[in-house]
């Protein structure tokens, strides 16, 4: 290690020059991580959802916001689409691929809290009681399990040549590599033609948005959501796994509480049992995670999960 190489945080930590696409990025953390990107040198920031006229609001905002980068203006554009119908993935993936042809890091950002049965789980009197709580809204499970979790597959695999595509750029060698002993070759003269550091060697990433419910065994929000997130957090570390001979990383966020849509009916206010913070995730505490993993200071990071909830997980069972 050459201790005597800047280190620069502003280097180390920057989105200079990346291509980000976003599901769910028209509102809550999806939009944190466009802002915190799009102040912090991102080329292209794709958010995407089902409501157009969300994502194109969460676009005004940004731009108008006094923290927005000069001259940005095409920087950020918003796709309607639903993560999960293939046909409407495949056509953003069809859309990025001819605007730029490449993608630096896809966001799996996009949730819904399913079936809200948590707390009449511990309300019950009676077996009865408790029996129809946990069977309440039984039929919702589907479309939590098919956005929160089936769609980090579908979603991953239709991005997998731009994310390839990204790594050939930046003078990755293309394909599979294995062996002992066997690193993929870079061919660093590739590094400033695209504006970026000599010892850049960031390969492109996958980063999913999961949950502390991944891992609490405390049902808050409802049986599925926990469920629904701890496979999308396990589906995370296994791209990790099968995605490593081919030089794209993953890696999993777990946010605790913080406000958005989906929690907007919840108190912001926690107890020393609930968040030893004592208070929802801010946008400061969710940049700084994010500029980390995507930044050149990210690279070696691969295969693990973020945590950031305050303390939360440290105070409910679980299984982290
Ligand atoms: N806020 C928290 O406390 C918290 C904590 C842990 C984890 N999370 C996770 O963080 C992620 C973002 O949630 P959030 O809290 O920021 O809530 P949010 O504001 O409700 O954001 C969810 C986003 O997902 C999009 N979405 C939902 N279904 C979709 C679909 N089928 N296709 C495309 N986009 C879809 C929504 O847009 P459309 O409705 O327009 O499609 C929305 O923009 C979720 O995965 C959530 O589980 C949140």
């Amino acid at each position: 290690m050459d201790v005597q190489a800047p280190l620069n945080p502003s280097n180390l930590f920057s989105a200079k020059g990346l291509v980000v696409v976003i599901t769910g990025g028209g509102s809550g953390l999806g939009l944190a991580y466009a802002s915190a990107l799009y102040q912090n040198g991102a080329e292209k920031i794709y958010i995407l959802g089902r409501r157009l006229n969300v994502l194109e609001d969460a676009i005004k905002t940004l731009e108008a916001s006094p923290s927005a980068p000069k001259n940005a203006s095409s920087v950020l554009a918003a796709i309607a689409c639903d993560v999960t119908d293939q046909k409407s993935v495949g056509d953003a993936v069809a859309r990025i691929e001819k605007d730029v042809g490449y993608v630096d890091v896809l966001i799996n950002n996009a949730g819904v809290l399913g079936p809200t049965n948590g707390a009449d789980l511990y309300k019950a009197d009676s077996i009865d009681q408790l029996k129809d709580a946990m069977l309440q809204d039984y039929l919702g499970w589907d479309l939590a399990f098919k956005i929160n979790t089936q769609a980090v597959i579908g979603v991953s695999a239709a991005f997998l040549p731009l994310l390839e595509a990204a790594n050939t750029r930046r003078g990755w060698a293309k394909g599979k590599v294995e062996g002992d002993g066997n690193p993929r070759a870079q061919d660093t003269s590739a590094l400033s033609k695209v504006g970026a550091d000599p010892d850049d060697d960031r390969m492109a990433h996958i980063i999913t948005t999961a949950s502390v419910a991944s891992f609490m065994r405390y049902c808050t929000a409802g049986l599925a959501y926990n469920a629904s997130k701890a496979g999308a957090a396990h589906l995370s570390k296994m791209l990790a796994s099968f995605l490593a001979p081919w030089g794209i990383r993953s890696n999993v966020i777990a946010p605790g509480p913080y406000p958005s849509e989906m929690t907007k009916s919840r108190s912001a206010k926690f107890g020393t049992n609930a968040v030893p913070q004592g208070r929802m995730g801010s946008a400061n505490d969710v940049a700084a995670l994010l500029l980390f993993l995507v930044g050149k200071g990210g690279a070696y990071t691969n295969g693990t999960v973020q945590v950031t909830d305050g303390g939360r997980m440290g105070v409910f069972p679980g299984t982290y």
